[in-house]
Order: C-alpha cells, then structure tokens, then sequence
C-alpha cells in the first residue's frame, strides 16, 4: 500500500502535522479520505483528531503498543472502536526449517482462480476491515480479493503456495522477502479440511522455502483474537513479539 505522510513536497508550503500520515492507498480504495495516526500520546490524540476533521479526513487508523487500560478506555471514549490487538511472532530458521512438507507446491497460475480467492477472503476472518461494523459492505471481500491478485501477480508477494488435495485447492499461503526476514501474508485452510494439518504443512513449507532462500528468521501478524492462527504459528516455533491495540476513528 502506498502511503503518503502529512509533509508538504514544498517545504515553503504549509507545514503539516508529523502526527499522522494520510494514506493515498486506503482513501482511493474507500473513496473517503484516509489517515494513520502516527505519534502523539493519547493526551494528545483530541488535537490531532481535530486536525483531521478539518482536512476532510473520514477514517483515521491508530496502532500503538504500550497503550494502559486507562490509555484505551479514554481512547474509546473518544469515539475509537477497538479493531483489533495487532499481535507479530516471530521464528529464528535454521536447518530443521528446511525440512519438506507434503502436498504443497508452488501456485503456477497467472491469476488468482475463485479458490483462490475465496482462500483469500476466509484469511480475513478476524480482520478488521470485517470487524468494523462502519466499513462500507463488500470492502473487505474486495480488499483481500485484491490482495490475493495482487500476490498472484507478484507485485507485493513472492510466492503463492498452494496445499491441494487430489485437484483441488484446500490452503494456501503468501510469502515476501524483506532482506534476510521472510514474511507470511495470507494464510487460509478451506472450512471443511481445516484441524488436519494442512496449515502446519503451508506454514512449514513456507519456513523451508525462506530457509533455502537465504532468510534467516520469518515473521508473521494476525489479529490477537484469532486463536486458531496464533496456535498454529507457536507449534510451527513462532513466538509473539509485539502486541499492538488498533482503533479505528470515524470522524463524519
Ligand atoms: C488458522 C488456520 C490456517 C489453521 O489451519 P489448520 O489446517 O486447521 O491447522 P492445523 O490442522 O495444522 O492445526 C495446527 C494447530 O493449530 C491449532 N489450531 C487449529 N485450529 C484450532 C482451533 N479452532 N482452535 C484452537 N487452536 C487451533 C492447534 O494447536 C493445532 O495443533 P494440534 O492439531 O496439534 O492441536 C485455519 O484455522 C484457517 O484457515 N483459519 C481462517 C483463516 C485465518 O484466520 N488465517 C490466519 C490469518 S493470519
């Protein structure tokens, strides 16, 4: 996602807020202004929502860790809606993470096939942009529908692996270098086939490929609600690095 931050190109133009950052990606993807708040402690957080409803912006994003229980309970007050607990794990590779696991192989497609994408869209389960009652309807589905076509075609994934069972596609997960940390983006089983091992087998197969591709530690975030995921990824050796509150505001 491009993201554009609140400084003026012009530094003689008018000086915007270093508080957050509007995001080009997400406000044409919604057709509403957009925005990440970026620093200010909560004490602050009046100030800056003001400074958004003045510039327009409908839908501001705020993901902190360290936030108290008092910290989000002002927050909520203030009208943000607890989305979720941004919750990262993390793993060191070493060789036992090259071990091959069956029944996966690399997703040859040139785009992304309706399994595929329906895949994509059961990965969403817990995600925000299904759990805010306020997102407009069919944005989600549409949201990881794009990003799936989007790791098919490469321009924000490497790899696209695939768990099949005779011919058809029961799982299937993405995979992103950053330097020497590999990154799983979407993870799903199919509903019918899931608690057999195929996620254990995607997730493995993952750590295999970034293993034998150089990388040296692999990272994954979920939603800290989504026990299923964060169970899976602490039996295949993740652990949790950060857990980060995320709000959603909606300012009209
Ligand atoms: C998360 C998911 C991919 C797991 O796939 P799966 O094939 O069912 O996983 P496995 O059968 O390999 O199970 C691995 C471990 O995960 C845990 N687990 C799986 N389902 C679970 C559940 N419903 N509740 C709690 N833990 C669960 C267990 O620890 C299990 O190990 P065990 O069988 O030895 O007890 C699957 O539930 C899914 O597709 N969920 C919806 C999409 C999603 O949330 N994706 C994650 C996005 S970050």
């Amino acid at each position: 996602m491009v993201q554009i931050t609140g400084r003026p190109s012009n530094p003689r133009g008018p000086r915007l807020s270093d508080d957050f950052k509007l995001l080009e990606w997400d406000s044409e993807f919604f057709g509403f202004p957009v925005a990440k708040i970026l620093g200010p402690a909560p004490a602050k957080l009046e100030r800056t929502l003001v400074e958004l409803r003045t510039r327009g912006v409908r839908l501001a994003y705020w993901t902190r860790a360290g936030l108290s229980g008092q910290d989000l309970a002002t927050l909520q007050a203030k009208g943000g809606i607890l989305v979720d607990q941004r919750t990262t794990l993390e793993r060191t590779l070493s060789p036992a993470s090259a071990e091959p696991s069956t029944n996966v192989t690399e997703y040859t497609g040139e785009s992304a096939d309706a399994a595929l994408i329906s895949l994509a869209i059961q990965s969403g389960a817990y995600s925000r942009f299904r759990l805010d009652p306020k997102i407009p309807p069919g944005k989600f589905e549409e949201l990881y529908s794009q990003w799936i076509r989007n790791s098919v075609n490469h321009r924000i994934a490497d790899k696209v692996f695939v768990a099949r069972d005779n011919d058809s596609i029961m799982g299937m997960i993405t995979c992103k270098r950053h330097g020497e940390v590999g990154e799983i983006g979407l993870v799903a089983v199919n509903d019918e086939a899931r608690g057999k091992g195929i996620g254990t087998d995607l997730v493995k197969f993952a750590d295999s490929w970034f293993f034998g591709a150089g990388m040296k530690s692999s990272r994954v975030v979920t939603q800290g609600a989504n026990q299923p995921a964060l169970q899976l990824y602490l039996k295949c050796g993740y652990h949790v690095t950060q857990t980060e509150p995320t709000l959603h505001f909606w300012l009209s």
